[in-house]
């Protein structure tokens, strides 16, 4: 048997997630007495509470009881890092969504029948709907931060050239399988153990335990899985955990919450949307002199996640580019909407698109090839410091860019593309390039913390507890390989269970794709402490040196003189048993070297950047709009992978994730703040058929990290998702040459077909796309 990591290896679940064997909450056997839970929800986006009035839905066939407010016996608080997000609205409506009162009945049926005889009075008010509106009132959730290095305007005054632009992009729906869902189950003594589809089991035990009004040590949370978070339960699942807790109080009966699909869109926060107006100022060859960048992220109503949404975005400004003069200020704009929250990359991609959009338009103002003039500002040796005072180490950018540009035979094509378009009238295609630089860890150094739990079996099997938990993403499978390894044992022979908070305690939410980083080696400090102990066990029993004692293919080798001995794993562990040896361990793991100072946004926020390349090409229907992503060529850097075939679905998964927030999903509110794309009906996600038809996925080769990563592996979570980027890039590559490219353009996102349409005319037009030329 040779080793467990850096191996292909199925998800543990795969079978059982095409069969339909793996169990989500829904799937679970119901206690007796199991009652089900419905939201009051607003349809009014800003006003003021009058009346929630529960006279007829109490009485209503099933019905337990109506819950509001004045039923949460402590804190009507759900905020995960602010506070006033009350669970309950109490007299302030905010956005249409909003929870007022949760129905818990004997049926679903029921429940739901009875939220519909609520009676609801709202005196509304104006809402604030968009950015705009939110930056000229000055409506915030947080104060404006920046980030700045050197002096931008003078850089900028004293460039030879400046150009100006402005553009948006959109939010996005996580849109995960599963939908928002927990069940709660009371013990004794106002105990309670929630099962909640949350990627932060520790933040449902604080907000139950905060609305409950008891100690956290009453209430446990347990995850065996997730179908998708994508950010979206990181925070949003604690308090429909929450909900369901206090029902289960408040009855003294199990609880579920499952929220359907259009309550859960209506309800939740999603990615943010942004506005951006830059400056950037260059030189006659298109090499980077300073940019100015105003970034105004839609929070929604309340902080939830902004803070570090915000800080993400500003620090990815930059990309893969070395920009001697920086600025970057991000607004987190306050609206009568959705709180928004973490979505895959976090920030990151709304970051990075800025200078994709910048060197687009120097390239064309200076008649140079875009594709160059990126490569001419990439970070470098003696230029590898960021705006916000990291290093760039271990730099593969130029690498990746040579290899994404060779495997997608770069000349070739763009002669091709060319010849097709000065043919073709009615369709275009397009070629799209795109660096990334993304960073690893939270932006705050105290979560970047993880723990585990290791039995080893006097059969020698071995139970793996961590505090991770499993979205899909194949974190069991990483760390179960990595937990095999340690022992020299084969991977069947390790059992993950479920995450749950009284396991492992006080973690970090599974997210920044953090999640193999830190619970991969929590589990192996867990899983090494145990190994030292059998062999020091092993050697004094056998009176060899330590060192003559080799853990391999399952077995235990113990070398003496003469006479090797081979113990089978589990009659090693036997063995230590009978010897009074602990075969059970905590791990813990913390990331060493980070730093972050949140006022002044400077520090090295990241243990490390993980980098990649991608080139999409795109063809665009010039009557109609429509756009086929043809081909995708992606290399992304994972270190040495600890499990190619998982990494390997993750960036095609990210990547087509990212082309439907880029393209095609949408998010509409009516005038009155509505949201009115509520649905696969109206909201639509990118399908099987968008997928490229030819997508060629590399991972990095002969790259391992080198910083001290677990077996020098790199998180893979979230930066490919940023490789989409080439789609949008492609995009304004085919719109540019239906007007022989004299005229920059601007795409806003999602380039749905009525976008790209416009753009296209202006395109035809000849029209300056928002940019104004100076120099
Ligand atoms: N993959 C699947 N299948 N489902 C998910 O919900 N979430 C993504 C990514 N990949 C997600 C996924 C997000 S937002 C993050 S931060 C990482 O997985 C989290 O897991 P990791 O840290 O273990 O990579
Ligand atoms: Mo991922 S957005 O960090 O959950």
């Amino acid at each position: 048997m040779s080793a467990q990591v850096h191996k292909a290896r199925r998800h543990d679940s795969a079978l059982k997630h095409v069969t339909g064997q793996a169990l989500y909450i829904d799937d679970m056997p119901e206690p007796p007495g199991t009652l089900h839970g419905a939201l009051v929800l607003s349809t009014i986006a800003c006003g003021k509470l009058v009346k929630v009035d529960i006279a007829v839905a109490s009485k209503m066939p099933g019905v337990v009881a109506v819950l509001g407010p004045t039923d949460i016996p402590g804190k009507n608080d759900v905020a995960a890092i602010g506070q006033n997000e009350p669970l309950f609205a109490v007299d302030r409506i905010e956005f249409a969504g909003q929870a007022l009162a949760m129905v818990v009945a004997d049926t679903l049926d029921a429940a739901r029948a009875a939220v519909e005889k609520v009676v609801v009075e709202i005196e509304a008010e104006e809402p604030i709907l968009d950015i705009a509106t939110a930056l000229e009132r000055k409506a915030y959730v947080q104060a404006p931060s920046t980030v700045l290095r050197g002096d931008p305007d003078a850089a900028l005054a004293s460039a030879p050239h400046r150009l100006e632009a402005e553009f948006s992009v959109g939010g996005q729906e996580h849109f995960y399988l599963e939908g928002q869902i927990a069940f709660a189950l009371p013990g004794e003594d106002g105990d309670i153990t929630v099962q909640s589809s949350t990627q932060h089991p520790t933040e449902v035990q604080h907000i139950c335990a905060r609305l409950l009004g008891c100690d956290f040590n009453r209430v446990t949370a347990v995850v065996r899985r997730l179908g998708g978070g994508f950010g979206g339960k990181e925070s949003n699942a604690s308090w429909v955990a929450a909900a369901a807790a206090v029902a289960a109080n408040h009855t003294g009966r199990p609880v579920k919450l499952r929220l359907p699909r259009e309550v859960d869109m209506v309800a939740t926060g999603k990615r943010h949307g942004f506005d951006y107006r830059y400056t950037v100022g260059f030189d006659d060859e298109g090499r980077l002199r300073a940019l100015d960048a105003v970034l105004a992220a839609d929070a929604g109503w309340s902080l939830d996640l902004t803070p570090g949404v915000v800080a993400r975005a500003l620090t990815h400004t930059d990309n893969a580019y070395w920009i001697p003069h920086f600025r970057a200020v991000g607004y987190a704009c306050r609206t009568n909407k959705q709180s928004n929250t973490a979505f895959r990359g976090f920030g990151g991609p709304q970051g990075v698109v800025i200078m994709e959009d910048a060197l687009d338009r120097i390239a064309l103002h200076l008649g140079r090839d875009p594709v160059e003039v990126r490569a001419l500002n990439f970070y470098a040796e003696g230029r590898d410091e960021t705006p916000y005072g990291q290093k760039v180490d271990e730099n593969h950018l130029a690498r990746c860019w040579a290899e994404v540009k060779q495997g997608g035979e770069i000349e070739r094509r763009r002669a091709e593309i060319d010849a097709f378009n000065a043919a073709n009238p009615v369709l275009k295609r397009g070629l799209g390039l795109f660096p990334l630089k993304f960073g690893i860890s939270f932006n705050l150094p105290h979560m970047n913390q993880a723990g585990a739990l290791v039995h080893v079996y006097t059969d020698g099997s071995i139970r793996l507890n961590h505090g991770g938990t499993e979205m899909g993403q194949g974190l069991f499978i990483k760390v179960a390989q990595i937990v095999a390894e340690v022992f020299k044992v084969d991977i069947d022979r390790i059992r993950p269970s479920a995450t749950s908070t009284a396991e492992v305690p006080n973690t970090s939410p599974t997210a920044a794709s953090t999640g193999t980083d830190l619970n991969g080696w929590a589990a192996w400090e867990a899983a090494n402490t145990i190994r030292q102990r059998m062999v020091a066990y092993a050697a004094e029993h056998f009176g060899v040196a330590e060192a003559d004692i080799e853990f391999a293919d399952g077995t235990v080798r113990i070398a003496k003189p003469g006479s090797n001995q081979v113990l089978s794993f589990g009659e090693l562990a036997k063995l230590c048993w009978l010897g009074r040896v602990s075969l059970s361990s905590t791990g813990y793991y913390k990331t060493p070297k980070i730093h972050w100072d949140p006022v002044a946004m400077r520090g090295r926020p990241f243990f490390y950047f993980s980098f990649g390349a991608a080139m999409a090409e795109v063809a665009i229907d010039t009557l109609t709009g429509e756009s086929r992503v043809l081909r995708a060529d992606l290399v992304q850097d994972c270190g040495e992978s600890l499990n190619p075939a998982i990494d390997l679905g993750q960036i095609e998964g990210a990547f087509v994730q990212g082309q439907g927030w880029l393209t095609c999903e949408e998010l509409w509110w009516d005038a009155r703040g509505r949201l009115r794309t509520a649905g696969p009906s109206t909201y639509k996600i990118p399908g099987s058929r968008d997928v490229p038809p030819v997508f060629n996925v590399t991972l990095l080769d002969n790259a391992p990290s080198r910083e001290a990563t677990i077996f020098r592996s790199k998180a893979v979570g979230e930066p490919p998702l940023m490789l989409a980027t080439a789609v949008w890039t492609a995009l304004k590559d085919a719109i540019g040459a239906v007007g022989g490219r004299n005229a920059a353009v601007r795409l806003d996102a999602p380039a749905t077909p009525e976008r790209v349409l416009a753009a296209v005319e202006r395109a035809r037009q000849g029209r300056e796309q928002s940019v104004t030329r100076n120099g």
